[in-house]
C-alpha cells in the first residue's frame, strides 16, 4: 500500500517508524494512516463522479467504527451505511448528517425502527412485516420515514460462500417478483414514503462483472417500480470492491475500472426509464483495508514440526484468517529491509489450532521482540475483534502527516470485568 515503505530497515506509515510507535504505544496495536484512507475515498468517489454527477459514497461502518474514521470520511463528504442502532449512534457522533445516512439491516428491532424514524435517516426495508412495523411506529410519532426496499438480485459471485450475500438463497432482501407488491404496500402505508432501491450482492468480489449485473438487475426492477407511480430518488448498488490481500496473485480490478463497467449500465437504465436517481454506493473494505497495520510483537519462536512466531495478536484481534482462511501479508517490521530466508508460520496466542494468522511466509530468522506488521486490516479488523481467552483489546493510533494519537486506549485487565457481576447467592 502507498503508506508503506521502508527506511533505515523499519516499516513506515507516512512518516511514522511503525517500530517506534509500537514502542511508544505497546503491542499489540492497530495503526490506521487517515491520509490513506482519504486517497482511496477521493479515489473512488472520482471515478464514479466523472461518470455521473449525482453519485453518493455511503462509507460501511461494519468495516470500521471507529469514531476518528468516521469523523475523517464524513469531513471528506461520505455517508454512511449503518447497520445497527449502535452503528446509526456512531456514525452521528462523528459528525455525519442524518440525510447521509442508510439504516441497513435484515433484523432489526423495534427499537432501531424507532430510533431510526425519531432520527429521521433512510431505511433500507428487508421485508413486508418490517415495512408495517415501520409504518406503524412512524403513525405513532407522526412522522414521515422516507425508504429503500433490498432488492434480492438472485446473483451468484465469486467469493467466499459466508459473504457472497445476494444468493436467491440468502436472508437478505426482497426477491425481485415481490419487489412490486412491497413497493405498492409502502405507497399504500401511512407515513412512509418509498424513495429508494437497494441491493448488496456481497463482498471481497475481485471482478466488476457482477456489480454490472447487479446494476442492470437493479435497472430493471427501478423501471417497474418507476412504472407504478415510485418516485425514485437514489439507487444503492450495496457494498464496493474486493482488494488484493494477495498481492503476489490477485488481480484487482481499480474504481475507474468499476466505474467503466457499472456506469453504464445505471446510465442505460436510467435513460430508459426515464428517471434520474442519484447512484449510491456502500464501500467500506476498498476504503479502509489498506490504510491499517496490526502490530504485534513476537514473544518467543518454535522450531517444531515448523518454525513458529509465537506473537501478541491472534484472532481475538483479528479473525478474518481464521473464519474465511483469509491471506494478510505480513512484513516484519524491524527488519524490513532483510530478505526471506526461512518458511515462517505466524501464530497467535488463542488455545485454538486454527489461531493462525498467517502460514509458511518466506520471513527473515524471527527472533522473540521482532515487531510483526500484518497488512491490510483496517476494515474488519478491529471491528469483529473480541476478549476471547481473557484478552483486552488492543489501542488504536491513527496517524496523519507528521501526527500521531490514540483513537482508542487499549482495554485494561480490570476492563475483562467492568460489565460482568456476580450474583446475590454467590455473595452470601
Ligand atoms: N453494504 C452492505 C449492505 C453490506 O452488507 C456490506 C458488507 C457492505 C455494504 C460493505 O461491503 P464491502 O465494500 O466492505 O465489500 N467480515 C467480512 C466481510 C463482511 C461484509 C458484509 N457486508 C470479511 O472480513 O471479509
Amino acid at each position: 500500500p502507498s503508506h508503506l515503505s521502508i527506511q533505515n530497515g523499519h516499516l513506515m506509515s507516512g512518516a511514522h517508524d511503525l517500530v517506534d510507535l509500537a514502542d511508544r504505544f505497546g503491542t499489540p496495536l492497530y495503526v490506521t494512516n487517515e491520509d490513506q484512507i482519504l486517497d482511496n475515498f477521493e479515489r473512488y468517489e472520482s471515478a464514479l463522479s466523472s461518470c455521473y454527477p449525482n453519485v453518493r459514497l455511503l462509507f460501511a461502518a461494519k468495516a470500521n467504527g471507529n469514531l476518528a474514521v468516521l469523523r475523517a470520511l464524513g469531513r471528506a463528504g461520505a455517508g454512511a451505511d449503518v447497520f445497527s442502532s449502535g452503528e446509526l449512534m456512531l456514525a452521528l457522533r462523528a459528525g455525519m448528517k442524518p440525510e447521509r445516512l442508510l439504516f441497513n439491516g435484515s433484523s432489526k428491532t423495534t427499537d432501531d425502527l424507532r430510533l431510526a424514524v425519531e432520527t429521521g435517516v433512510r431505511v433500507s426495508v428487508d421485508s413486508i412485516d418490517e415495512l408495517n412495523q415501520l409504518s406503524r411506529i412512524a403513525t405513532e410519532q407522526k412522522k414521515t420515514v422516507q425508504i429503500a426496499f433490498r432488492v434480492n438480485p438472485a446473483l451468484e459471485v465469486p467469493t467466499h460462500p459466508k459473504i457472497a450475500t445476494g444468493l436467491a438463497t440468502t436472508k437478505f432482501g426482497i426477491p425481485a417478483a415481490e419487489i412490486l407488491s412491497a413497493y405498492q404496500a409502502a405507497l399504500d402505508a401511512p407515513y412512509v414514503v418509498p424513495v429508494g432501491l437497494h441491493c448488496h450482492i456481497g463482498s471481497q468480489i475481485l471482478d466488476v462483472e457482477p456489480f454490472a449485473r447487479a446494476a442492470a438487475v437493479m435497472a430493471k426492477v427501478a423501471g417497474e417500480v418507476t412504472d407504478i407511480g415510485v418516485n425514485l430518488e437514489f439507487l444503492d448498488i450495496g457494498g464496493g470492491l474486493g482488494v488484493p490481500y494477495h498481492r503476489e496473485t490477485d488481480v484487482a480490478p481499480t474504481p475507474e475500472e468499476y466505474a467503466q463497467a457499472v456506469m453504464p449500465v445505471f446510465l442505460e437504465g436510467i435513460r430508459e426509464n426515464g428517471i434520474s436517481p442519484e447512484f449510491w454506493v456502500e464501500p467500506g473494505r476498498w476504503l479502509l483495508a489498506e490504510s491499517t497495520v496490526l502490530l504485534t510483537k513476537v514473544n518467543s519462536v518454535k522450531r517444531a514440526y515448523k518454525t513458529f512466531a509465537n506473537v501478541d495478536a491472534g484472532f481475538n484481534l483479528l479473525i478474518r484468517p481464521a473464519m474465511y482462511d483469509s491471506w494478510h501479508e505480513v512484513i516484519m517490521a524491524n527488519k524490513a529491509d532483510q530478505t526471506g530466508v526461512e518458511e515462517v508460520t505466524i501464530a497467535g496466542p488463542i488455545c485454538e489450532t486454527g489461531d493462525i494468522l498467517a502460514a509458511d511466509r518466506l520471513l527473515p530468522t524471527p527472533e522473540a521482540g521482532d515487531l510483526v506488521a500484518v497488512l491490510d486490516c483496517g476494515a474488519y479488523g478491529y471491528a469483529m475483534s473480541s476478549q476471547y481467552n481473557g484478552r483486552p483489546r488492543s489501542p488504536e493510533v491513527m496517524v496523519k502527516g507528521d501526527r500521531a494519537e490514540l483513537i482508542r486506549r487499549g482495554e485494561t485487565l480490570d476492563d475483562l470485568c467492568a460489565t460482568m457481576a456476580i450474583p446475590s447467592w454467590q455473595q452470601e
